[in-house]
């Protein structure tokens, strides 16, 4: 994809995403239809699916040949990164948007032949808008960020990582992250993957870890991320396969190592 097709594209969906923000927080305490999916906890609404339906409308009209992967069900069933796919999370933090309206987010990410070339998270309450160009570098609004510092030691590090590690799971023993959570300097959870990766790339945190996450939950952030000069692989420091659920580490390059070798590798099951 060249500049110039980059450039009409970001500014199309910079617009599209400020407008369903806009939208969201207008209607924030009208009355709700709220659904459940694969269990009691796992919630979609009312304005997840509209969301997701105004992106695909407008995607549509403007690129019909482009895929779009999302996770309510309107986009296509996307098998292959060949050619254009937006991938699309209408509400990233879907609980969150249901019992606290705030720390919720959408995130767009858009691949061409499988390269990451543009990403925006938007967290529509604190109305703040992460995003990237490949190869431009990271925003937080009009504000460049900052690239990642190479010298972040564990021991002064915020990870964002939820509740399930330190339970008995399947992936890792919970022994070992315990004493993560002990080696660092402090944890943090917000409940919207999204969200965490934006904080990685401004570096108000410095990892998100996350044992199963989907192609929406991620596709933004990792283009945010490599562009702040962060790093993001499975949990366990292998490359990520987009196209499937997959655990996740997202980092400052310099606590990555730590984390895979001393951690993750060492404990898992
Ligand atoms: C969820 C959030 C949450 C993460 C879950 C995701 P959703 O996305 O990102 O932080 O822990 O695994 O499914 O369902 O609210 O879009
Ligand atoms: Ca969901
Ligand atoms: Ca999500
Ligand atoms: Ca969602």
């Amino acid at each position: 994809m060249n500049k110039q097709e980059r450039n009409a594209m970001f500014a199309l969906a910079k617009g599209w995403i400020l407008e369903a923000g806009e939208s969201i927080r207008k209607r924030l305490y009208d009355p709700l239809t709220i659904d459940t999916k694969s269990d009691a906890n796992d919630l979609v609404t009312s304005m997840d699916k509209d969301t997701e339906y105004y992106f695909i409308n407008n995607i549509k009209h403007v690129y019909p040949n482009h895929l779009i992967m999302s996770e309510e069900g309107y986009g296509d069933d996307v098998r292959t990164f060949d050619g254009t796919v937006w991938i699309i999370d209408p509400i990233d933090g879907t609980m969150n948007f249901v019992h606290q309206q705030r720390n919720f987010a959408i995130s767009i990410g858009v691949y061409h032949n499988g390269v990451g070339e543009i990403g925006l998270i938007y967290d529509v309450i604190g109305d703040n808008l992460y995003s990237a160009k490949k190869g431009e570098g990271a925003f937080k609004n009009e504000f460049g960020l900052s690239r990642l510092s190479h010298d972040k030691s564990i021991y002064e590090s915020i990870l964002g990582m939820n509740h399930f590690w330190l339970c008995n799971n399947r992936f890792v023993h919970e022994k070992k992250m315990q004493e993560l959570v002990r080696t660092v300097r402090g944890v943090r959870t917000y409940g919207s993957a999204a969200i965490e990766f934006a904080f990685v790339a401004e570096g108000v945190i410095d990892g998100y870890m996350a044992m199963r996450l989907s192609p929406w939950d991620i596709a933004a952030g990792i283009i945010i991320v490599d562009e702040a000069g962060g790093l993001t692989t499975t949990a366990f420091g292998d490359p990520i396969e987009l196209l499937r659920g997959t655990s996740v580490l997202t980092c400052n390059p310099s606590i990555h190592k730590p984390i895979i070798h001393d951690y993750t590798r060492q404990g898992r099951k």
